[in-house]
C-alpha cells in the first residue's frame, strides 16, 4: 500500500482533521501527519503543543504517526516515502486554493499525487480558526475538538 502524508497547521487539531487522518489511515500503509513548522499563520499554539496534541489524539491509529516540516512539503512526502499528500475538501470554497497548491506541488514533484477526501458532511463547516473563534468568545466546542483539545484551548485563552 502506498505512503501518504497529511499536513497541515493543526493549530489546534480538530474532529474534522481527525476524521480525515482515521480515513487516510485505512487506506494507505504509512500515514505521515505533517506539522507546519513555519505556518505563515501566527499560530495560538506553539510546534511542541501541536504536535503532543496531534500525537495524542492519533495515538490509537497504529500507522499513524506525527512528525514536523519546514519548507516544501514535497520534499518532506518524499522523505517520508510517500507518494500521496492527503487533504480534506469541506466546501467549493477550499477547491481554488487546494486546486492551486496540488497542480504546484505536481510540478515540483510529479511523483507526488495529492488525492482530496470529502469532508464529513458534519464538519463541513469546521476550521481550527473558527473553533480558536468560539473559545474566546465563551462558546462551547464541546464535539468539534477531541477532549484533550477542548481543555488545552480553554486553558490557553484564560491564559491570555
Ligand atoms: O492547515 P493549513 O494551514 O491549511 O495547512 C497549509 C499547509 C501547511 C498544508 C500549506 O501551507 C503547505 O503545504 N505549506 C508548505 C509549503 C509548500 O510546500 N508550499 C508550496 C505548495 S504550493
Amino acid at each position: 500500500m502506498p505512503n501518504a502524508i497529511v499536513p497541515g497547521s493543526f493549530d489546534p487539531i480538530t474532529n474534522g482533521h481527525l476524521d480525515i487522518i482515521e480515513r487516510a489511515s485505512h487506506l494507505f500503509g504509512q500515514v505521515t501527519v505533517a506539522v507546519a513548522i513555519n505556518s505563515t499563520k501566527s499560530p495560538l499554539f506553539p510546534l511542541e503543543e501541536r504536535v503532543e496534541m496531534t500525537r495524542e489524539v492519533c495515538s490509537h491509529l497504529s500507522n499513524v504517526t506525527v512528525g514536523t516540516f519546514e519548507g516544501l512539503l514535497v520534499e518532506y512526502a518524499v522523505q517520508r516515502g510517500a507518494t500521496a499528500i492527503v487533504k480534506g475538501l469541506r466546501a467549493v470554497s477550499d477547491f481554488e486554493y487546494e486546486l492551486q497548491m496540488a497542480l504546484m506541488n505536481r510540478r515540483l514533484y510529479p511523483g507526488v499525487e495529492t488525492v482530496f477526501m470529502m469532508t464529513g458532511a458534519e464538519y463541513s463547516y469546521l476550521s481550527s480558526s473558527i473553533v480558536k473563534e468560539i473559545s474566546r468568545l465563551g462558546g462551547s466546542i464541546e464535539g468539534l475538538v477531541p477532549e484533550i483539545v477542548e481543555k488545552r484551548l480553554r486553558r490557553k485563552i484564560g491564559e491570555k
